[in-house]
């Protein structure tokens, strides 16, 4: 199926280019390259209809970003279904001495693979916002916006906006509504990384796999017992954290899945006792070291950065998935490591490009139903650009959220 093919055309003054057409790649060639955001041809008052990512354009301070507070948690338990509590979260217990976990045992019998072919998209956290929204909204009572914040998405979405500026690869597809004042972001497989997942080779799937593994032998189920390597690793276990947060004037909650937790009673409070677990190839030589650098440690300092995760703990493997050894990172001092690399990544770039991206969302979904989504596609070496489906198969926010939404949440009338 072409899924791009059948997409109803862009409606009106809200269409936006589509990321092929010959203005674009004109655009994307450098005609209007010191602008981030551009229109057309540029009439008065006009939205914005592509975005560049060039990373040049994001190079300037580091912008505001709140610590995140954690307002909430949920579970997922062996089957997915929803608990609003912390029943899934685990504990880290350092293995001590040099550890030679095998990373293989047991994919064949002792392996419970969540089906990713189902799309989840937002269902989680709404159902979360829906248990848990007497106290968002005791947090804020803005008129206009029943949840007071201006954005909400998965984590891993954001981690895909900070990487954008330095990803030569992948693509995305990002679906937007704006419902009561508040932007929901959910992102929309493409076709290349449907085919890619539908066509893994064995070995592949067998390393997918290893990282999970990686976890079970680290992580305890309770804070005083210890892992247990024998048991079935099941993936559509999670635990997941709700956080609040500010980029820029960008109001966020979103929600990640959270590795496991110091067990020491005296750790800080969530999410600074949170751990990440990595695995990654053992490094032999510099340009492993080179590549593991801009690249891998791009990912994994995107992807904690964001909710205030502080530490990772790293497994490095050899060829047979054997961990030959454990190396913790600080979030906090991944730009230093990476200062002698030459043209390498700079979070300063990619906070800047999100705060970008969020602004240009916020100028281009102005209407506000739930039924119409707004797809912002980004390519490789391409702007980022936007079209407007309405009642279409992007539809993501539910009847269920928008009916309970709307049936307790209308606006307070002023006497
Ligand atoms: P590694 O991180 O050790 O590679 P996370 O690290 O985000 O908690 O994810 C846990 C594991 O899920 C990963 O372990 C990896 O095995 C698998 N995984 C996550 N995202 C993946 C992706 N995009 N492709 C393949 N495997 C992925
Ligand atoms: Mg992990």
């Amino acid at each position: 199926m072409e899924r791009r093919r059948d997409r109803p055309r862009h409606s009106g003054s809200q269409s936006g280019a589509s990321s092929h057409s010959k203005a674009d790649r004109d655009r994307s060639e450098g005609r209007y390259a010191h602008k981030r955001v551009r229109s057309a041809e540029d009439p008065p008052g006009s939205l914005p209809q592509s975005l560049s990512t060039r990373r040049q354009l994001y190079e300037r301070d580091f912008p505001v970003y709140k610590q995140p507070v954690e307002v909430g948690v949920f579970s997922l338990d062996s089957k997915r279904n929803f608990f609003n509590d912390s029943r899934k979260l685990r504990y880290y217990v350092d293995p001590g001495k040099s550890p030679n976990f095998s990373l293989r045992d047991g994919y064949r019998d002792r392996y419970v693979k969540r089906d990713d072919g189902v799309k989840e998209k937002l269902d989680h956290i709404l159902r979360w916002i829906l248990e848990n929204r007497e106290r968002l909204q005791s947090v804020h009572s803005a008129p206009d916006c029943a949840l007071g914040v201006d954005f909400i998405t998965w984590r891993g979405h954001l981690t895909k906006l900070l990487t954008t500026p330095y990803e030569t690869q992948e693509g995305w597809l990002l679906a937007v509504s704006r419902f009561r004042g508040t932007l929901y972001i959910s992102e929309v497989e493409t076709e290349a990384a449907r085919v890619s997942r539908e066509n893994r080779t064995g070995r592949h799937e067998e390393m997918m796999y290893w990282g999970y593994k990686f976890e079970q032998y680290l992580c305890a189920d309770d804070v005083s017992s210890v892992p247990d390597g024998g048991g079935v690793v099941n993936t559509n276990e999670a635990f997941c954290t709700v956080v609040q947060t500010r980029l820029s004037d960008h109001k966020l909650l979103f929600s990640g899945e959270v590795d496991c937790r110091d067990k020491d009673p005296k750790a800080p409070p969530a999410p600074a006792c949170y751990v990440e677990l990595k695995t990654s190839a053992e490094i032999c030589t510099p340009k492993q070291r080179s590549n593991f650098h801009r690249y891998k440690l791009l990912k994994w300092w995107a992807q904690s950065f964001l909710p205030g995760v502080p530490r990772i703990v790293a497994g490095f493997r050899d060829q047979d998935g054997v961990v030959v050894s454990l190396e913790t990172f600080h979030i906090s001092k991944i730009s230093q490591l990476i200062k002698n690399e030459h043209n390498c990544w700079r979070p300063t770039v990619c906070m800047n490009f999100c705060s970008d991206f969020l602004s240009f969302v916020k100028s281009v979904v102005k209407d506000d139903d739930p039924r119409l989504v707004y797809l912002f596609a980004w390519e490789p070496h391409r702007d980022v650009s936007y079209s407007v489906h309405r009642d279409s198969e992007y539809n993501f926010l539910p009847d269920w959220y928008v009916k309970e939404m709307t049936n307790h949440h209308a606006p307070k009338k002023r006497h």
